[in-house]
């Protein structure tokens, strides 16, 4: 029967979502929109096929390697949009698939694409019972057979009462298919060329069509604005939550959870509510998640331990590192295994060792941090001189104490002590103790002086 070839209708220009970024390039759960029909069709398709607009140099970056691009240059609607195609399909049979139905399964299109054949229709397209169908086209049927697809604005008031729907998801017979496409005229409310009026045209010249009526609705739920966008991601929020529990992840509230979806997690985490997990985010088994936390674009090993309320952004926590409450790791801080960084701790570009510990109120930006550190309270490394970034590096087993200025660039050596409220500007070899604060002057007597001189009168 020749290449299957899928092609995705992205060109339109989306005016009800009032937004200068294309509607497809709306971020969905951590991918945008388009990235949704690109995986269904991908996994049908021999070849994949997008229909662009102009200037849709994004779009053309995000769908990635193996696919082609046509450019619809004037938006004459979404059968105009299919003839461009054209030249980039092969012999055998052409799905379309409108860019913005991020509900529809490559389960329910692999059904629709063995009914297509097993019945050699000249189309089969996917239908669902919607609910409330208004705004999508309505599917006639005569005798049980589907004749023509309505668009809302042209249908009539019986006809808006149909509640099976046009989802935008067909299979074509090739040769019919182009045939049909050049008859049709733009003769509706809008004056664009339907790729709907094709269904009408093969069936009125004796060709079978099929309909496969998808078992979920919500497969049918489209994106033309803000608002459908939201319902369609509560949808895909709670599918992704239920794939993570399937997969021995727990889940303390998912009407309270947010995990996009390129996040992976482990089994046996838990992840407590007001959880935001997005972007490409990895976290390993038996992690504990804290009430609050947002990690984006990080990975976190097994059994890591975050109390309620860090951030943490393109990070790396090891194995059994435990963070928080109320932490804040930066860009590429990396926290080695059984590491623990404590309340009002921000970590930037730094490398913590394994078992350190950076427990209270410190600042660590552009730092090596050896194994078995102890970092005191209030602790900062003062990075920055006002012009240009500098490291600070801190050898194993050292100990800083609490309240010390480390003044960057500053190489500290392994076993060194550093006194509390130090300002240290030079560096300290292994195993001494530096000492970067005025001495302590005690003045005995000193509040019996001093009352004296206010009242004249000995205590
Ligand atoms: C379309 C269907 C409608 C169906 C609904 C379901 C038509 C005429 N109507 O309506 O029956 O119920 O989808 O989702 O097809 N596009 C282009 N070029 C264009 C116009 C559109 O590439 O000139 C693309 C859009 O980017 C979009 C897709 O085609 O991805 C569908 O267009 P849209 O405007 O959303 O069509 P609907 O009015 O929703
Ligand atoms: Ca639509």
């Amino acid at each position: 029967m020749g290449q299957l070839t899928a092609v995705i209708l992205a060109a339109g220009e989306a005016k009800r979502m009032r937004s200068r970024q294309p509607k497809v390039l709306h971020p969905l759960c951590g991918r945008p929109l388009i990235a949704y029909a690109l995986r269904t069709a991908r996994a049908v398709a021999d070849r994949t096929v997008v229909v662009v607009g102009p200037n849709a140099a994004d779009v053309r970056a995000t769908a990635g390697d193996g696919v082609l691009f046509v450019e619809q240059r004037e938006r004459l609607g979404t059968g105009h949009a299919l003839q461009q195609a054209r030249a980039a399909c092969g012999e055998g049979p052409v799905v379309v698939l409108a860019a913005d139905m991020p509900l529809v399964s490559s389960e329910t299109l692999e059904r629709l694409i063995d009914h297509h054949r097993a019945t050699s229709a000249a189309a089969t397209l996917l239908t669902v019972v919607a609910g409330r169908p208004q705004g999508y086209g309505r599917i006639l049927r005569q005798g049980g057979r589907v004749k023509r697809i309505v668009e809302d604005r042209d249908a009539t008031d019986d006809q808006k009462k149909i509640t099976e729907i046009n989802v935008s998801v067909y299979c074509f017979d090739t040769r019919r298919l182009w045939k049909a496409l050049a008859e049709v005229r733009p003769d509706n409310e809008q004056g664009e060329y339907y790729v709907t009026d094709v269904i009408g045209i093969l069936a009125k010249a004796g060709g079978r069509i099929e309909a496969v009526v998808a078992p979920d609705p919500v497969e049918g739920l489209q994106v033309n604005d803000r608002k459908q966008l939201a319902a369609v991601a509560a949808i895909l929020r709670r599918r992704i939550l239920d794939r993570l529990m399937t997969d021995g992840v727990t889940i303390v509230d998912p009407a309270a959870t947010y995990v996009e979806d390129t996040v992976v997690i482990g089994a046996d985490t838990t992840v407590y509510p007001h959880v935001v997990i997005e972007g490409p985010t990895s976290v390993g088994s038996e992690c504990v998640i804290g009430s609050g936390c947002q990690i984006s674009g990080s990975r976190l090993a097994d059994r890591v331990h975050l109390r309620p309320y860090c951030v943490l952004t393109e990070a790396t926590v090891e194995e059994g590192a435990q963070l928080g409450p109320f932490c804040h790791l930066r860009p590429l801080s990396h926290v080695g295994p059984r590491a623990k960084i404590g309340n009002f701790v921000e970590m930037k570009k730094s490398r913590i060792g394994p078992g350190s510990k950076v427990p209270h109120l410190s600042y660590v930006g552009d730092a090596t941090v050896g194994e078995g550190v102890n970092i005191g309270a209030g602790t900062i490394t003062c990075n920055y001189d006002g012009v240009a970034k500098h490291e600070t590096r801190i050898g194993d087993g050292v100990f800083v104490g609490t309240n010390s200025s480390l003044v960057a660039p500053l190489t500290i050596g392994e076993g060194a002590y550093i006194a509390a409220g130090s300002t240290i500007t030079k560096d300290v070899p292994p195993g001494a103790l530096a000492v970067g604060r005025a001495h302590q002057i005690v003045k005995e007597g000193w509040a019996a002086r001093k009352a004296k001189k206010r009242t004249g009168v000995e205590d």
